[in-house]
């Protein structure tokens, strides 16, 4: 190293440890495969071809025929956009839970067109599960029994006040937010508020947190709830009525494209490219301010039919998969 005007010192060479790590997991048909984990980004790109691949009745093909080839380089170009965006050192950065998710894959798999190649211009790394959400969370349960719960707990912004308490291993909040500081002053998610919600010695902080449980004649229809700050209200409110009076399905809720209004600022939010040219220009001929942007919240949510089946859903938007079919 000196000779050669190289950096590694004898120092770094002696704190140099090597660390036992699990190996990967996965299966294929009926064989359960183990491979090398982070740092290798090979166990998992291993993982997610195969994964991705395994359906496809790839004996049909020759392992020369273009068919093969395609499929299998469709496949490959997905995992490695994971791998630019996912992987690294584990010690140094957080590798998504779910890289090998077998409903993340599936969705993975979705883009594949036989005899069509995608372009890599357009394929981007996908969302898989992380180990937790980093900001508010909801969470839609029901058993056999007939129990339901709706639960949607928050720290306010993502990591809240970024604060851990030492030793306990919670965060700090910051809800302090969700009060209106002076009259006129938007908060966070641009929510103006006044007298009603100003900051008094034991009061509670005005939430929009919005878990909702949907009855008829006692009996449950719809169970829900989303982050989304103020875009709570709306989420929650849209899917209710895309269930009562669109007649939309579990899955169609999660997916349907969202839009909302807040009063101030006086505009209609809308999801990117979700609405097309005529809908908004005739609101823009209506008199709305239109303003699109991000995809946003992250709907929990559980359909129940009169003959008793319930159906689960979670919002695409946040890579969540439904438990418990
Ligand atoms: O209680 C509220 O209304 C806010 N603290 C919620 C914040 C929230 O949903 C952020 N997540 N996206």
């Amino acid at each position: 190293m000196k000779k050669h005007g190289g950096l590694i010192s004898a120092d770094d060479l002696n704190s140099y440890r090597p660390v036992w790590r699990e190996p990967v997991k996965f299966n294929f048909d009926d064989y359960a495969i183990y491979s090398m984990p982070p740092p290798s980004s090979g166990g998992i790109c291993v993982g997610q071809i195969l994964s991705i691949l395994e359906p496809f009745e790839l004996a049909r093909f020759t392992s020369a025929s273009p068919e093969y080839i395609h499929l299998f380089s469709e496949a490959a170009r997905l995992a490695f956009a994971d791998r630019a965006e996912h992987l690294g050192d584990p010690d140094y950065f957080d590798v998504p839970a779910g890289l090998l998710d077998s409903a993340y894959l599936a969705k993975r798999r979705d883009r594949i067109k036989p005899g069509m190649a995608s372009s890599s211009q357009e394929t981007h790394a996908g969302s898989p599960l992380g180990p937790e959400s980093d900001q508010t969370t909801h969470y839609s349960v029901a058993d056999a029994e007939g129990n339901i719960v709706a639960v949607t707990y928050t720290l306010n912004s993502a990591y809240g006040s970024m604060l851990v308490v030492d030793g306990a291993g919670f965060l700090l909040n910051n809800e302090m937010d969700d009060f209106s500081i002076k009259p006129g002053v938007p908060n966070l998610y641009g929510l103006i508020g006044g007298e009603a919600n100003k900051i008094e010695p034991g009061k509670r902080m005005l939430s929009s947190m919005s878990p909702t449980i949907v009855l008829q004649k006692d009996q449950p229809v719809l169970v829900l709830g989303s982050p989304g700050g103020s875009r709570i209200i709306t989420v929650v409110a849209q899917a209710i009525l895309n269930h009562l009076r669109f007649g939309m399905g579990a899955e169609e809720l999660v997916r349907h494209s969202r839009f909302h209004h807040q009063w101030l600022p006086d505009l209609i939010y809308m999801e990117m490219g979700a609405y097309g040219i005529d809908t908004k220009q005739d609101l823009i001929r209506y008199g709305h301010n239109i303003k699109e942007g991000e995809p946003y919240s992250d709907l929990q949510l559980i359909t129940f039919s009169s003959n008793g089946f319930m159906i689960p859903a979670s919002d695409p938007r946040g890579g969540g998969t439904p438990g418990g079919f």
